[in-house]
């Protein structure tokens, strides 16, 4: 049974189906571990120090290997939620000895995470009060990255990405979350949200490239949400 099973992958890796075959294994794989709303799948219990973290652990290692590379000074993050996220990177900046974190949410929460390294900012992403107050903090700080993660409609990550695209200093990143849903492969009836945002958005900024690279685990929220500041 067992050797039937391993001839059965060997067959499909071969080079004819190899390409085929992988696209449909990660694809599955990314529909059974992303679950549906009414039913989510295990990322949806993903914690960092306890704190619920709303991100696939995979792309977290990714963020690791990104801010060692590229060690920004400042992490401008929208979309707090619990405050996991903004945790590991601060986290990951104590283990830099380096950089600092600011996260905006609309909505207040009771008990978010409190660590020297985070600034939490409560208002509207794209808010003209809070984009200025994080504009003047862009402006202290030398090298920034920016993550957007708060409302996935396509048209307010459009309006981030605009907004936010020139704080992204050039080899830096500025990181989609979320372009997997709307059929990218998951929750296909959302509607447009991140993936049209940043198709939409590659268009119009020639200073941003989607870093393919960033997904070579095989499973990511970000498909093509990886995008380099490569002038
Ligand atoms: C997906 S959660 C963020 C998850 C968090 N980054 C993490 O990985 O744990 C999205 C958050 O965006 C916030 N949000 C929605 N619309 C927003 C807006 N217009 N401006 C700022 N935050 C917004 C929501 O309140 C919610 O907490």
């Amino acid at each position: 049974m067992n050797g039937h099973k391993v001839s059965l992958w060997r067959f499909f890796e071969r080079k004819p189906w190899r390409a085929a075959w992988r696209r449909f294994v990660e694809g599955a794989f990314a529909r059974l571990f992303y679950g549906r709303p009414e039913k989510p799948g295990p990322w949806h219990q993903c914690t960092w120090m306890g704190v619920p973290t709303l991100k696939c652990p995979l792309d977290l290692w990714i963020y690791q290997e990104i801010l060692w590379t590229r060690r920004p000074d400042l992490i401008v993050e929208c979309g707090t939620a619990y405050g996991g996220s903004a945790l590991f990177l601060a986290s990951m900046c104590d283990l830099l000895g380096h950089g600092h974190v600011v996260s905006v949410d609309i909505r207040p929460w009771a008990e978010r995470p409190r660590h020297r390294r985070i600034t939490y900012l409560l208002g509207d992403s794209t808010s003209p009060a809070i984009f200025q107050t994080v504009r003047d903090l862009a402006f202290r700080e030398g090298q920034v990255m920016v993550l957007l993660d708060s409302d996935h409609r396509c048209n307010h990550v459009l309006r981030e990405l605009r907004l936010y695209a020139p704080l992204v200093s050039v080899g830096q990143y500025l990181i989609v979350e979320d372009t997997n849903i709307n059929g990218h492969p998951v929750l296909e009836h959302f509607g447009p949200g991140p993936m049209e945002a940043v198709e939409l958005f590659l268009e119009e900024d020639g200073r941003f490239l989607a870093d393919r690279s960033m997904e070579r685990f095989g499973l990511t929220f970000n498909p093509k949400g990886y995008l380099k500041r490569i002038r």
